[in-house]
């Protein structure tokens, strides 16, 4: 597959395209952003920033990569493979934006999937998170994204560029995804189920309470409907107390639970656990044409 430069990054101060030279990114108003040595571009202004060091810390980075090298979570990587590749209808010039990245696992795993694919030629990946130190890390697993440091209140993208948008355990900015997706365009959520890490939750919580993930039909936005959903269940024992760590770091259960049931799990060695997950397809309302209009 023959990988293209994303070409639709806008500046975050004034939503003008962004150039690019040996060294940065600029815009015609001269406002510039420099390549770091890793590769990434850091287009979040300290005006975006609602805290010095916004979004996932280091070490639930590192517990994240850790955990997810493991393999525990290979298949939802895979089961969103065949989903992306099932909804990249028209496979010319496409751009994938991974918006809420974390350390870059499923775009990773995305992007090869794609390439043993000979159907999906010339897209552009972008992998987009608030944390910096998620972007770093993200630069270790793949050379061929572009990674950026920015938000999804404003992902700092032309208006109307994107054609799928991933959004997988992270956070939704349905304004902000709007903005950047075209017509048609379709963005493709990964949400708990019901029952996604109850053994854990059971340990940490006193009492185990019901969530159901926003539906993005039901925001003020109205132009979406739900295209495909696929739930994927499965259950793996682990057997390291150090993975067993990782999971709850990485999750934010661990902000969440009481230090009493956060110190039972820290010290267990062994974890039975049932992953629960579910993926939604919303598409955009594509752009009538004269004749069906
Ligand atoms: C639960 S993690 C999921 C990471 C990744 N999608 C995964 O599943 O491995 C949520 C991620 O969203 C990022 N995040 C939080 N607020 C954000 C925002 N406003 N814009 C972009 N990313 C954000 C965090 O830094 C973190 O990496």
């Amino acid at each position: 597959m023959n990988i293209i430069n994303a070409r639709n990054l806008a500046c975050p101060i004034d939503g003008k395209p962004l150039q690019q030279d040996a060294k940065q990114w600029f815009c015609e108003a001269g406002h510039s952003f420099d390549i770091a040595r890793q590769g990434y571009i850091n287009l979040l202004p300290v005006q975006h920033k609602r805290s010095r060091q916004p979004g996932d810390s280091k070490a639930m980075v590192i517990a994240r990569t850790g955990f997810l090298d493991s393999g525990i979570y290979q298949p939802i990587a895979n089961t969103l493979s065949g989903i992306v590749l099932e909804q990249m209808d028209d496979m010319t010039e496409h751009c994938l934006l991974d918006a809420g990245c974390g350390e870059g696992y499923y775009l990773d795993t995305v992007v090869n999937a794609l390439c043993h694919q000979q159907r999906a030629d010339k897209v552009a990946y972008i992998g987009l998170d608030i944390s910096k130190d998620a972007i770093i890390q993200a630069t270790k697993r793949n050379k061929q994204v572009c990674w950026i440091v920015g938000t999804n209140r404003q992902p700092p993208l032309l208006e109307n560029s994107v054609d799928i948008i991933l959004c997988l355990f992270g956070f939704l900015s349905v304004q902000g995804f709007n903005q950047v997706l075209k017509p048609g365009g379709k963005i493709i959520l990964l949400d708990p189920g019901a029952d996604h890490l109850k053994e854990l939750r059971e340990i940490i919580y006193p009492q185990l309470k019901a969530s159901r993930p926003a539906d993005i039909t039901e925001t003020k936005i109205p132009d979406y409907s739900v295209v495909a959903t696929e739930t994927l269940r499965f259950n793996s024992r682990i057997n390291d107390n150090e993975q067993i760590n990782h999971l709850l770091l990485m999750t934010p259960h661990f902000y969440r639970a009481s230090k009493q049931g956060r110190d039972i799990a820290c010290h267990l060695q062994t974890l039975e656990i049932t992953v629960d997950v579910v993926f939604r397809v919303y598409q955009k309302k594509p752009v009538l044409s004269v004749e069906s209009a």
